[in-house]
């Protein structure tokens, strides 16, 4: 009972159920699991239809080719969820999920989601909010892929991923060459280059592998 009731506490400051009054109407449907840090929890291309919500840690969408080269499409942290799609239009998954730190997810089946929503609409609504985002982000990392050069695109992830601490722009994420190139969708030998050449020309320095920018980016290079 008591496990329910935290459950029920978790699941009411989830953005999905936000507006939801009978929150135990979906915590009775809820599994709970950890998962270690590296975990592949969705493989593209799979058949399987279970929403998962991230109650705690973060995970990447991504989708690969056969030679393991990556795009990452998105970072989900506490609050974001994954697996919708293949649950509403039955194709097989459209990408895969790999957990970036120990996260906890909980589950919902598809049946028994498919129901809350047609008992709680709000949940339709903020489902289809979600996904107009989702399509608007996809879209205009399509754009800078078709459209803006190599550099560009690692400045932009750099800024995206930098937080201001000190009056300093720090990524406080440990990253690897390979980490920042999946993200920007280019090149590990790209990455490395540019990094150097604006740790050299003083934009940005690098200590225990976290990126500290110290002044604007050049707008091209
Ligand atoms: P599904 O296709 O069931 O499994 C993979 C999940 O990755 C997918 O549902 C979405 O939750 C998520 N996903 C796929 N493509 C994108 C994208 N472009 N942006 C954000 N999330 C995505």
């Amino acid at each position: 009972m008591s496990e329910i009731n935290s459950l029920e506490n978790i699941l009411v400051n989830i953005p999905l159920f936000s507006n939801l009054k009978e929150i135990d109407d979906i915590s009775k449907l809820t599994h709970i699991k950890t998962y270690v840090k590296n975990t592949t929890v969705i493989n593209e291309g799979d058949i399987s239809d279970s929403l998962y919500i991230i109650i705690s840690g973060r995970a990447k969408v991504f989708i690969s080719d056969e030679q393991g080269k990556e795009l990452m499409l998105k970072s989900l942290g506490k609050g974001d969820y994954f697996g919708e799609m293949s649950l509403l239009d039955e194709s097989p998954r459209s990408a895969s999920i790999t957990t970036l730190e120990d996260s906890l997810l909980a589950t919902i089946s598809k049946s028994n989601f498919i129901q809350c929503m047609l008992k709680h609409p709000d949940i339709a609504i903020s489902l289809s909010t979600e996904l107009c985002k989702r399509l608007r982000l996809t879209t205009e990392n399509l754009k800078d892929i078709a459209l803006t050069d190599g550099y560009s695109r690692i400045a932009k992830t750099l800024l995206q991923m930098a937080e201001v601490q000190n009056d300093k722009k720090i990524i406080a994420r440990k990253l690897t060459h390979q980490n920042i190139a999946n993200m920007a969708g280019t090149s590990r030998e790209m990455v490395t280059r540019i990094l150097n050449d604006l740790t050299q020309g003083g934009y940005l320095s690098i200590e225990d592998k976290k990126i500290i920018i110290h002044k604007s980016l050049p707008g091209g290079w």
